[in-house]
Order: structure tokens, then C-alpha cells, then sequence
């Protein structure tokens, strides 16, 4: 592999001001975070802290092995929806390590709103499930909630995504051989309690947990039985009666001592095996990320800057450097874990589709993992690009995105727009993994091109039938649609809506990569295989 060669000059003043740009959008992205990770009013923290219970994060990083990274998923979720009453959608998911496992950790937040679940709340729970699954990890779900919000009950009651889904989740998980873990530390309520009994093993915390599937006010009001939470289903109650629960914690932290415990009885399952180095930082300094990725994602940012900074050593075995050179191809080395890279540097031609679909074939016979760097406008346009069949060698990228055997993993670094977005294991390609930079952008198109075509399309709807486009109307419409884009398109509105898992800076993506990988390698990796490549 050869070290690449940088170009940049961070005296340069536009490399500079770049740099400053983009800083702002990071603290920008920092303060949403800051905020959010504060959880509920400052009023519920202190009556959940005077009730002697952890919060979320604290309870994460007691349970996770002492000074390893905790992967939190989708923080933003449910971010300037919902008048932002549900910080992180009141639920912390994410990737720990317990005892050497990568493992599914979902803790329900009950200084929002009980901990209840609304729209984004199930959709940041199932995701964490299917990563499970995906990856066949282990669960642990420390529960503190009061279930559906029930407000909202026809968004997240009745479809098959919703709260039932967690349930099914667990029994399909527990089949395919991820342990599945409860910790009952707070409540646990109506078809919430089915995340307890249907786990392998269950802690519930003595004067904390509940469990039931009717609390004390719906008993009353069906029966007329007059009953006390501890009584209906408290810790004792479930251990020495029901046998709902199985182990008996004197508080949070006991509670946690008793889970690691658990971990140590598991047995470890069939890993992929990679060849792994260890690791080495990059010949140039990531800090300079920031000047590099163009702030505004109009302009072009060169690739080989980015995996200069990603890669260890700077290190990077090219494939096809002279050819079809908007998709750069290429192999190299994150943190030690071998990984074929695919990035944008401009727009998508049949040559490049061709390219990236031999590159990724490569990729499955030689079982090597794929980072995706996506930053693409689109595939070209034009007739002559048409004529030649650019749609025909589009699909067979977007065939071989679909069917790669080996994980994939993508990162949104710019722009993903339209079918490049397909063609770039966008969500809908189900890469294990896909992270946004706190500056990248997401819609069908750009605003500008969505708001000239329709301008085109009124225009020429107006003209068929006789009339003449009113140039201020449609200058209106226009800035609507602009406007509309501009909002929409924002990474925020992205992982607020879980159409990725989670905005990561820049400098975090080396680590969130590598470890995105080790994760993935507990699913050792199919066989190559495909369908068929219209030629
Ligand atoms: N749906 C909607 N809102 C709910 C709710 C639910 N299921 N459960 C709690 N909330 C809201 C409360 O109205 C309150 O809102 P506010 O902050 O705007 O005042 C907030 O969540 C906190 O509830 P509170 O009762 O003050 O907190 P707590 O920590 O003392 O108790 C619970 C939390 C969850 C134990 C308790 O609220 C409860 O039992 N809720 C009903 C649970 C239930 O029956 N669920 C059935 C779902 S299918």
C-alpha cells in the first residue's frame, strides 16, 4: 500500500476559512447534543436521582468493561419534533462491551415523560434490535418505562414496526442465539412487561422495579381491587412468587454487578476471522478534516484528503487510480481491521458503475468489509449518457451494493442525493451501519434542481394551456420550495427521523469505523453470491 500524497495547505486563507465554517456547524451539532444528553427537565432528573436510581448513561457506563468506548446510536432522535419534549426520543441506545462483547444496550430514559414510547422512541429500539440481529450481539434492556405514550397510541400501537415489534424482536433474537438480558430498574407496564418476561434472564431492582401488565389504577378501575405496586409485581413478588423475574437486586448498581455476572457464563459464538493489525494513526492529522470537507456541500471535496485522515498510515492500495475517476476504489487499513473503500469525487458515470461493482465483488470474494464515503450528486445526465445505457450499469452497481456479502458500512460526508444515494449504500441498501458528518446534506435532490424542475414543470403546464407564467409566482414557489429543502435536508432532520444512526464529526469516524467493523465480525459473512447483471 502506498502512503498518499496530501495537497492541501492548511496556511492557505479559503483552506482556513473552510475550516472555521465547518467548526461552526460542529458546535453547532455539539450544542444539539449537549442539550439532548441532558435528558428530561432538571425537575425530573432531581425526583429520579432522589429516588436513588442512575440515570441512563451512568447506569451504560457501570455495565460496559472499564475504559472502552460506548457506540451511542441515533441521539438526536426525535430532535425539533414533538415541541422537543422527548430528548433522545427518551431512550439511549448503542454498543458496549461486556466482558470482551460487543453488545445491544437499549435504557429506557424515565426522566422523559415515564420513559414512554413515542413514534421514534420504537423506531431507535427496533433499529438497536435489528443491529442485534444483524450482527448477532446480545441484548441488554435496562427498563424504566412507562410503555406506550399513550397520547399517541395510533403511532405506535398498530403496524409492524410498532411496540409489538420489540417483542417479536426478542423471541426471533433469543432463536438466532443473541442472549437476551432485562434489568428492571424502574417500571415496567402493561405490554412493556413482556420485555422482562421474555427475556433469557431478568434482574428487577427491590423497591424500583415493577412489572405488570395492569398497574394499580387499571385494577382498580376493572376489579375493584385496591393493590400497591410492590404488592402487584414488585421484585419480591416476581422472584420468590411469579418467577417473572429471576435475580433480586438491592439497587441499581447491584443490578448491573448481577448482569456482568451473567455475561461471564456466556459462551462465545462463531466470529469471522480478518486479519488484524494493530493500529496506526494517520500519516496526516484528521484535525484537518474540518478545512477539507467543504462546508458548503455544492462545492467539491477531494476524496483522497478525506481517506488520508481515515486510513492508518495514510496508507491506500488503489484500484483502477486512471480510471472512471469520479468513484475512487481502493483498499487500505482503519485502526488495523483491513476495509475496501468506496468514495465519491463527482458524479456517477456507467464507467464508474462499473468500476465500483468489479471493486465490490472483489470486496465479497476476498471477505473484506466496505466503507462507503458518500458525497455524490447523482448519476450523470444527458442523452448521450442515456443512449449509452448509463441506467443499464447504474443497476449493476446498485445490484451489487444490494447483495454484498460482506458488511457494509457508510459514512455521508457531503451531499447523497437520488439514486446515487441507492447506488451508495444509502439506508434502503441496509448497510450494518450509516453515519452522517454534522455537515452532510440528504434529500431526493438539491434544492436548487428541485425548485428549477418544478418551476419548469409549472411553466410548461401553464403554456399547454394557453396561460404565461407569472414570473413572481413562480419565483415564490421557488423560494418555497428552496426553503423547504434547505430544512429537510439537514443531518439533524435526518437522525431525528432514524434515517441513520447517528451524526458522528469527523474526527470520531476512524474509531466509530473500526469498531463499527469489530461489531459487524460477530456475523461471519456469507458466501459472495448476486442476481443477475443486465449487461
Ligand atoms: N402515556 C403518556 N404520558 C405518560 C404515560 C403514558 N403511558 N406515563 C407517564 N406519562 C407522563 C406523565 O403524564 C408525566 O408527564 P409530565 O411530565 O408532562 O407531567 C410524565 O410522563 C412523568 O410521569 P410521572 O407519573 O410524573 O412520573 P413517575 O416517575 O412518578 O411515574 C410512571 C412514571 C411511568 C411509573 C407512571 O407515570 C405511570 O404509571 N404511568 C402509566 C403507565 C401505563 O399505564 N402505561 C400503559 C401503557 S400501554
Amino acid at each position: 500500500m502506498y502512503k498518499i500524497q496530501s495537497h492541501i495547505d492548511p496556511d492557505n486563507p479559503e483552506f482556513r476559512d473552510n475550516a472555521s465554517a465547518y467548526e461552526a456547524i460542529i458546535e453547532r451539532h455539539r450544542d444539539m447534543m449537549h442539550r439532548v444528553m441532558a435528558g428530561g427537565s432538571p425537575a425530573s432528573v432531581k425526583k429520579h436521582r432522589d429516588r436513588n436510581k442512575l440515570l441512563p448513561r451512568e447506569r451504560i457506563d457501570l455495565l460496559i468493561d472499564p475504559g472502552t468506548p460506548f457506540l451511542e446510536l441515533s441521539t438526536l432522535a426525535a430532535y425539533g419534533q414533538h415541541h422537543d419534549s422527548f430528548p433522545g426520543a427518551g431512550i439511549v441506545t448503542g454498543i458496549g462491551v461486556i466482558h470482551g462483547r460487543e453488545t445491544i444496550i437499549i435504557a429506557n430514559d424515565a426522566t422523559v415523560k415515564g420513559g414512554t414510547y413515542i413514534r421514534e422512541t420504537i423506531r431507535k429500539h427496533i433499529r438497536a434490535q435489528e443491529i442485534a440481529m444483524q450482527n448477532r450481539l446480545p441484548c441488554v434492556y435496562m427498563v424504566d418505562s412507562g410503555g406506550v405514550f399513550l397520547p399517541d397510541q395510533a403511532e405506535v400501537f398498530p403496524d409492524r414496526d410498532d411496540f409489538g415489534r420489540i417483542f417479536y424482536n426478542q423471541a426471533r433474537l433469543s432463536a438466532a442465539g443473541c442472549p437476551q438480558i432485562a434489568m428492571v430498574m424502574g417500571s415496567c407496564t402493561a405490554g412493556g412487561a413482556y420485555i422482562p418476561a421474555m427475556s433469557d434472564e431478568t434482574i428487577i431492582v427491590k423497591n424500583q422495579g415493577t412489572i405488570f401488565i395492569g398497574g394499580p389504577p387499571l385494577v382498580k378501575a376493572a376489579t375493584g381491587e385496591e393493590v400497591s405496586p410492590e404488592a402487584l409485581g414488585g421484585a419480591d413478588v416476581h422472584t420468590t412468587q411469579s418467577g417473572v423475574a429471576d435475580h433480586f437486586a438491592e439497587n441499581d448498581q447491584h443490578a448491573i454487578s448481577i448482569c456482568r455476572s451473567i455475561f461471564e457464563t456466556l459462551q462465545p459464538g462463531k466470529k469471522q476471522q480478518l486479519e488484524i493489525k494493530s493500529a496506526e494513526e494517520p500519516a496526516y492529522d484528521p484535525g484537518e478534516l474540518t478545512g477539507i470537507v467543504q462546508a458548503d456541500s455544492r462545492k467539491h471535496t477531494n476524496p483522497y484528503e478525506i481517506i488520508a485522515r481515515l486510513t492508518d498510515g495514510s496508507r491506500f492500495h488503489e484500484f483502477k487510480a486512471r480510471y472512471a475517476t469520479t468513484l475512487v476504489t481502493g483498499f487500505a487499513r482503519i485502526m488495523g481491521y483491513p476495509v475496501g473503500i468506496i468514495a465519491n469525487n463527482g458524479v456517477l458515470f456507467a464507467e464508474s458503475s462499473l468500476k465500483g461493482t468489479h471493486f465490490i465483488q472483489m470486496c465479497c470474494f476476498r471477505k473484506i468489509p466496505i466503507l462507503f464515503l458518500q458525497n455524490i450528486t447523482g448519476f450523470m445526465v444527458g442523452k448521450k449518457y442515456e443512449n449509452a445505457g448509463l441506467a443499464r450499469d447504474g443497476a449493476k452497481l446498485v445490484h451489487a451494493v444490494a447483495n454484498a456479502s460482506v458488511p457494509k458500512i457508510t459514512v455521508i460526508t457531503g451531499g447523497s442525493y437520488g439514486a446515487g444515494n441507492y447506488a451508495m449504500a444509502g439506508r434502503a441498501f441496509d448497510p450494518r451501519f450509516l453515519f452522517m458528518w454534522p455537515g452532510a446534506r440528504i434529500s431526493v435532490m438539491g434544492g436548487e434542481q428541485a425548485a428549477n424542475v418544478l418551476a419548469q414543470v409549472k411553466a410548461d403546464q401553464l403554456e399547454a394551456s394557453g396561460k404565461k407564467a407569472v414570473p413572481e409566482e413562480i419565483e415564490q414557489m421557488k423560494n418555497a420550495i428552496l426553503a423547504k429543502y434547505k430544512k429537510e435536508g439537514a443531518a439533524s432532520y435526518s437522525s431525528s427521523r432514524l434515517w441513520d444512526d447517528g451524526i458522528i464529526e469527523p474526527m470520531q469516524t476512524r474509531e466509530t469505523v473500526a469498531m463499527a467493523i469489530a461489531t459487524s465480525l460477530n456475523m461471519p459473512f456469507d458466501e459472495p453470491f448476486s442476481g443477475i447483471y443486465r449487461m
